[in-house]
């Protein structure tokens, strides 16, 4: 009895140690299983009690219940004892430098081509033009005949147009818009007509499909001098500088009298010249940007117009061309190439 007594006492005594020695939680939890655990130390003792005479087990299962007891008090004030210790640690040590940049997250853009078209937009729509839209797949009365582009004409050439079976077309321009305007709306108008146009071209200044901006206003009193106020005034938001713009004549079968605008060259300022001859302009200092004219009278017959008493202007212009010119890029193809190298510069 006396001995069993000596030797619970001794592995106390020395679970006690061991707990006050544990230095962390593992350690601390090795002793607890040597001692406490299912096979542990003090439970072996419960089960020699078979051994020991009847009389003196039941204040030995009280004592070694007791011991137990103590060491569980004792190991779990040790826990606490070493998480404290370990906060105190991390709270004393390096602190984080909250100051330091984070990592970027990698975010979209809008699409150079989309944002070159709403500026183009919003600069108009500044002007009062209202959007108007269109079929891409349109009918050769609109495309070509109502805008006085007769049969025979080398516009309506197979070179150029995607037909579309039922005799239709892929609209080749945005101009069969003013037509659908006019036939719904009458004088004053003023819109714009903005989308994909087609046509059987690629190079690298040609895309089988590309983007064109249309413009329309129709009142009583509408002149040239109109027409080229509001193409001056757009040309300069739109390169946000005060280019030269010239109105040079020409012809489109819609309009009459026709010009084709130039803008003074981006790249040269109009010298000519940039590393020898301006590669952009040729060396003329000029640049082409946009056909235009007061609309033809056999047009205003189509859709019904009283000539005699309307007049208006048009004009249509090509987006690609736009943003090419504004962001020196010199392949029409990388715009629609998905390549993040050139996306990622705009
Ligand atoms: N539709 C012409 C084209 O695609 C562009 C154009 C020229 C539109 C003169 C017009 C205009 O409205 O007046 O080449």
């Amino acid at each position: 009895m006396e001995s069993a007594l000596q030797q619970l006492e001794d592995i106390e005594q020395e679970a006690l140690k061991g707990i006050a020695d544990a230095e962390d939680a593992e350690s601390l939890d090795r002793v607890r299983v040597e001692f406490l655990g299912k096979k542990g130390r003090l439970t072996r003792v419960l089960r020699g009690l078979a051994a020991v005479p009847a009389q003196d087990r039941p204040q030995i299962g009280q004592r070694v219940n007791e011991a137990k007891e103590r060491l569980a008090r004792a190991v779990d004030a040790r826990k606490s004892a070493i998480r404290e210790r370990e906060r105190e640690a991390r709270l004393s040590g390096p602190q984080l430098d909250i100051s330091l940049p984070g990592f970027g997250q990698p975010c979209g853009a809008i699409h150079v081509l989309s944002r070159t078209m709403a500026e183009i937009c919003d600069i108009l729509g500044g002007f009062g033009f209202c959007i108007a839209e269109g079929p891409d797949i349109e009918d050769e009365y609109h495309n070509f005949e109502a805008l006085n582009i007769p049969e025979d004409h080398p516009a309506r050439d197979m070179q150029d147009t995607f037909f579309v079976h039922g005799g239709r077309v892929l609209r080749t321009h945005t101009s069969p818009v003013q037509i659908r305007v006019m036939e719904s709306l009458q004088p004053p108008l003023q819109i714009i007509a903005r989308g994909s146009v087609y046509r059987h071209d690629d190079d690298v200044t040609h895309s089988p499909m590309f983007h064109q901006v249309e413009g329309l206003m129709v009142d009583e009193g509408v002149t040239f001098s109109h027409l080229k106020g509001v193409l001056t005034a757009f040309l300069q938001r739109i390169f946000e500088r005060e280019l030269p713009v010239r109105f040079r004549p020409s012809y489109f079968p819609f309009t009459e009298p026709s010009a084709e605008v130039d803008i003074g060259c981006v790249m040269c300022d109009g010298s000519g010249k940039a590393d020898g001859v301006c590669r952009i302009c040729k060396g003329s200092g000029w640049l082409e940007i946009l056909g235009c004219g007061m609309v033809d009278p056999a047009v205003f017959a189509h859709v019904g117009y009283d000539s005699e008493k309307y007049t208006g202007f048009a004009f249509g212009l090509g987006v690609e061309r736009i943003a090419m010119l504004k962001h020196r890029i010199g392949d029409i193809r990388l715009f629609y190439g998905s390549d993040l190298r050139f996306l990622k510069q705009f």
